[in-house]
């Protein structure tokens, strides 16, 4: 291959050709689509920072998930936003909580859509944190692992397909995958956050659950951004406990990592595009200084192209409805 008797926009020279030699494609298959559920009447309440995704009431839920679905997005993400927070997130475990009053709306009118439900404390906890606290301040490890499997439990009763760990406390698909085996749910799938950094781009979403912890930060617990290796040792861990499916998060400022995953491993691989990453793009796109369509598609694609099978992304919709014309 030498120029110039190859010649590489040989290969580009029109629509039909491009069409041919195109070596990824996204589809809605791919997609996932995070929901926030709230309690009251007829809510639909849109988030600041998200601008076009919106805090949903219980009784408005179904239809929202009957939107996804006649987009043909095979799942929904499903994270709860309690009336009350309070030490131990007693909310997230409470057979009648708010995502699982969802859960059970959602299967209702939905039967086939693949409900994944977010398995983590900080959105009903008072400090915000995704794990229980000493009165040192410490995020303590053991006692967390058995809330997670009350959560998780709580939510296969309710209907859930899939539950999705998102705390970074250590052991725990391997205590959500027990708490579910011995209490008769062994087709539960579990999505495991593996590698999850303490990351400034879930500030949106932050904002959405007012789950900010009220000190200090995660990195206690999350991953620090500047470590690669330690992504693969975390997901080696999370594969010795069965998980079924991983996750790299964020997306778009670890597009490295993904690929390093997919390459190394060879289970299903999903990656979060979190708040921020949406946030970016659209406030560009609203301003005019990007076009947020074209942006929008392009950096999914890049976290396909990176090794994602699966993506969790504020965009699915739009997306969807741009890959189904
Ligand atoms: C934890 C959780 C978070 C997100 C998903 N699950 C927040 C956090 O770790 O602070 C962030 C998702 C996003 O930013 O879109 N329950």
């Amino acid at each position: 291959m030498k120029f110039p008797q190859y010649r590489a926009r040989r290969m580009r020279a029109s629509a039909n050709i491009r069409r041919m030699v195109r070596e990824h494609r996204l589809s809605p298959d791919m997609l996932i689509y995070p929901m926030f559920v709230t309690w009251g009447k007829n809510v639909k309440d849109e988030i600041g920072s998200m601008p076009g995704n919106f805090r949903v009431s219980v009784d408005n839920i179904a239809a929202e998930a009957k939107e996804v679905e006649s987009l043909d997005i095979p799942a929904v993400i499903l994270f709860g936003i309690p009336e009350k927070k309070d030490e131990n997130g007693s909310e997230a475990y409470n057979p009648d909580g708010v995502v699982h009053r969802a859960i059970r709306e959602i299967k209702n009118a939905c039967p086939d859509l693949v409900v994944i439900t977010d398995v983590c404390i900080d959105e009903y906890t008072t400090d915000g944190h995704c794990g229980v606290v000493d009165d040192k301040g410490a995020i303590l490890n053991d006692p967390t692992l058995e809330l997670l499997g009350a959560m998780a439990l709580t939510h296969a009763r309710a209907g859930a397909d899939i539950v999705a760990p998102s705390d970074m406390m250590d052991g725990r698909i391997g205590a959500v995958r027990i708490a579910l085996d011995d209490n008769g749910h062994k087709d539960i799938s579990i999505m495991s956050y593996a590698a999850k950094y303490s990351s400034a781009f879930y500030g949106p979403f932050r904002e959405a659950c007012d789950s900010a912890p009220a000190f200090g930060d995660r990195s206690t617990y999350q991953m620090d951004p500047a470590n690669a290796n330690e992504a693969l040792r975390e997901v080696a861990l999370d594969i010795v406990e069965d998980a079924d499916i991983l996750m790299v998060k964020p997306a778009l400022p670890y597009l490295d990592i993904i690929r390093m995953v997919k390459s190394q491993f060879n289970l299903p691989l999903a990656a979060y595009s979190v708040s921020g990453e949406f946030a970016m793009i659209e406030a560009a796109g609203r301003n005019g200084w990007l076009d947020r369509d074209r942006a929008m598609i392009e950096a999914l694609l890049s976290i396909h192209r990176a090794g994602a099978n699966m993506i969790l992304t504020y965009f699915a919709k739009d997306a969807a409805k741009i890959l189904n014309t």
